[in-house]
């Protein structure tokens, strides 16, 4: 997959960010979330199939979120890792995500 270019961060920091940073590093386990990072990498740059989702808008996030949540867009991987995510968890790891 092509890489995109690297977002701008939008310099807008949204509350949540440091609970986001923890589900991004270890997931839930109580609700079998995985780590994000295992496939969108350390610092959420992305790797070969994987995209880039660093500095990625605060809301495009929460709406990808909810997309995957909800089937409306669908990836085998994503609609799995997004079937028990709550909204305050989207909310706080799109906080942490649009902050990098
Ligand atoms: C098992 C690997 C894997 C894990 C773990 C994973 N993702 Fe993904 N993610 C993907 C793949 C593959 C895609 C691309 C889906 C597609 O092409 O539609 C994706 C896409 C996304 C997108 C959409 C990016 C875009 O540009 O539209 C977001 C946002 C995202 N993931 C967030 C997360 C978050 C948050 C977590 C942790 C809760 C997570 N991912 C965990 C594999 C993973």
């Amino acid at each position: 997959m092509k890489q995109r270019p690297r977002f701008q961060a939008s310099g807008v920091h949204h509350a949540g960010a440091k609970a986001g940073k923890a589900i991004f590093m270890n997931g839930v386990t109580s609700e079998q979330i995985p780590a994000c990072m295992e496939c969108h990498g350390a610092n959420g740059q992305g790797a070969s199939t994987f995209p880039d989702i660093a500095g990625q808008r605060y809301r495009y996030i929460v709406q990808q979120l909810t997309y995957f949540h909800n089937g409306t867009r669908k990836n085998e991987l994503m609609n799995q890792i997004a079937k028990n995510i709550t909204v305050p968890q989207m909310k706080e790891v799109a906080a942490y995500l649009s902050s990098l």
